[in-house]
């Protein structure tokens, strides 16, 4: 067998197995503490933690474990970290360090840490060593392992810290418990490949694998018999989706299936514009139930910085990817992300992004500062952007973004869009809200009945990043 066939394998039956003994003996436990036993997870960074943070609840459900109504009444506390940028990471620790206050009124309370933070190298040590509050702790590539490592936490009330090496393993069939009924993350591929010169995920995420489209078409039609109305498909760069099964399947022709589905919307992210072909283009357009709307990410407006980056494309090549989408797609909604301050950039790199922003035209951008992360490429790099200069760097261009959305929202009014309702309105329990096709959200007159459904809405005003309307119809 190949190395690489052997890093695209599911995890073995025997280990999911003891997974599922571990599951029955937790069970056992706390049926003998004689009362339901009570968690809250919290879940710092993007969508494939809010993903692992719904198979960790699956799990605990399996386990008769049920989710408290907030920390302070909760038996375990799990955070599940994101170290992307340091702040991200700053927020976890400070969280996690909190509970150590509640843990003196409430000595049996259970601290769980998991997620991209503690995969970093010598972090594991560094639980044991400086958070002696922290009772069970687990990084990404172990996560399936959770109903082990908290059967021994329960049943010897000592600490277990485990931290897995990238074994190229895929766990299939974990149980979930998803936030929402009627929209669902869909994992398609797991790690990266990239290794962005800025960017921590491929250490803390592994090697890139895709899960067989078998598993993933099995998974998708359930979702459509249990009547939900849109996925979101999950990998760090969906567009290299099969390059490892070494298949005729690869991101285009698995959506291509997905689409006859029936799942009213798909959305995936996130897709790398270096991969970002012709044929997946195609895809989109022809696709009865393929959102109008994609993230790509660009980072930066500047050849120097994005060679820097290592994106492997040029600024050229990426306008002329965003020229051929929308020849193709014209009502395509683009979003990206964008990274101020990288070391060295200069007022003309900067200026580069900015006549990119406003080039492209996005519906909406995620601006970040540079953070170095430990063990990247770029943390080594001399001339640090300052503090100050960064941070005028990043208002200027999310004034300029506000800008562009804004124009870009007021150009839906007087349009009928298909919302498909998500909650009722924060503000005002008389509307609710919901996305366009566009991911945009929308906020109308309606009740609580709606949610889930899609409504047909004439739209009527646009305030900043949201949009109001007037129902015409439901579906
Ligand atoms: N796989 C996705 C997303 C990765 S993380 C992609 O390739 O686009 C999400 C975003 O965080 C990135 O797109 C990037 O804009 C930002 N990011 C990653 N590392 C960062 C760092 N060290 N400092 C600031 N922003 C960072
Ligand atoms: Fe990070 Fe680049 Fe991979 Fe995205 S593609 S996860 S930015 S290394
Ligand atoms: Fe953060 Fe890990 Fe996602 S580092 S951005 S949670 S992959």
């Amino acid at each position: 067998m190949s190395k690489r066939e052997k890093t695209t394998r599911a995890i073995d039956g025997a280990e999911m197995a003891r997974q599922a003994e571990a599951t029955r003996e937790v069970a056992a436990l706390v049926r003998q503490e004689g009362h339901p036993l009570s968690y809250v997870i919290v879940t710092y960074g993007c969508q494939m933690n809010a993903h692992d943070s719904e198979n960790l609840a699956g799990m605990l459900q399996e386990m008769g474990i049920e989710p408290a109504p907030c920390r302070e009444e909760a038996d375990l506390v799990i955070y599940n970290t994101c170290c992307v940028r340091e702040n991200a990471e700053r927020r976890a620790l400070g969280n996690v360090t909190w509970l150590k206050e509640l843990k003196k009124t409430r000595p049996g309370l259970l601290v769980g840490v998991c997620g991209c933070m503690i995969q970093q190298q010598g972090m594991a040590q560094r639980i044991l060593d400086q958070y002696p509050f922290v009772d069970v702790a687990f990084g990404t590539h172990n996560l399936y392992r959770f109903p082990e490592l908290l059967h021994r936490a329960l049943s010897t009330r000592g600490r277990v810290v485990e931290v897995a090496e990238d074994h190229g393993g895929i766990p299939e069939e974990l149980p979930v418990r998803r936030v929402s009924p009627f929209r669902a993350y869909l994992t398609i591929m797991y790690g990266c490949d990239n290794f962005c010169s800025y960017c921590i995920v491929p250490y803390v995420r592994g090697r890139e694998r895709s899960r067989g489209p078998e598993a993933i078409l099995a998974e998708a039609r359930g979702l459509f018999d249990e009547g939900v109305q849109e996925i979101m498909l999950l990998g760090q760069n969906v567009n290299s989706y099969g390059n490892d099964l070494g298949g005729a399947t690869r991101f285009p022709e698995l959506l291509a299936e997905l689409d006859g589905v029936g799942i009213p919307r798909i959305r995936f992210m996130t897709s790398h514009p270096k991969d970002l072909s012709d044929g997946l283009i195609e895809v989109m357009a022809q696709g009865k139930h393929i959102c109008h709307a994609l993230h790509l990410p660009v980072q930066a407006g500047s050849d120097a910085v994005l060679a820097s980056m290592r994106r492997g494309y040029t600024r050229a090549q990426y306008l002329e990817r965003v020229e051929t989408l929308r020849a193709r797609i014209p009502d395509i909604a683009l979003t990206t992300d964008l990274i101020v301050a990288y070391p060295g950039e200069t007022e003309q790199d900067f200026a580069d992004t900015l006549s990119l922003a406003q080039e492209v035209r996005y519906h909406a951008a995620f601006t970040f500062v540079y953070s170095p992360r430990p063990g990247t490429l770029a943390a080594d790099l001399p001339d640090c952007v300052s503090a100050q200069v960064a941070k005028e760097r990043i208002e200027e261009l999310i004034r300029l973004q506000k800008g562009i959305t804004t124009q870009w929202n007021r150009a839906y009014v007087g349009q009928e869009q298909q919302i498909l309702v998500e909650e009722l309105s924060k503000r005002d329990a008389t509307q609710v809200a919901g996305k366009n096709e566009y991911g945009i959200t929308v906020n109308f007159p309606g009740d609580g009945s709606l949610i889930g459904q899609f409504a047909r809405v004439g739209i009527l005003s646009a305030a900043e990043t949201t949009l109001r309307g007037q129902m015409i119809s439901g579906s």
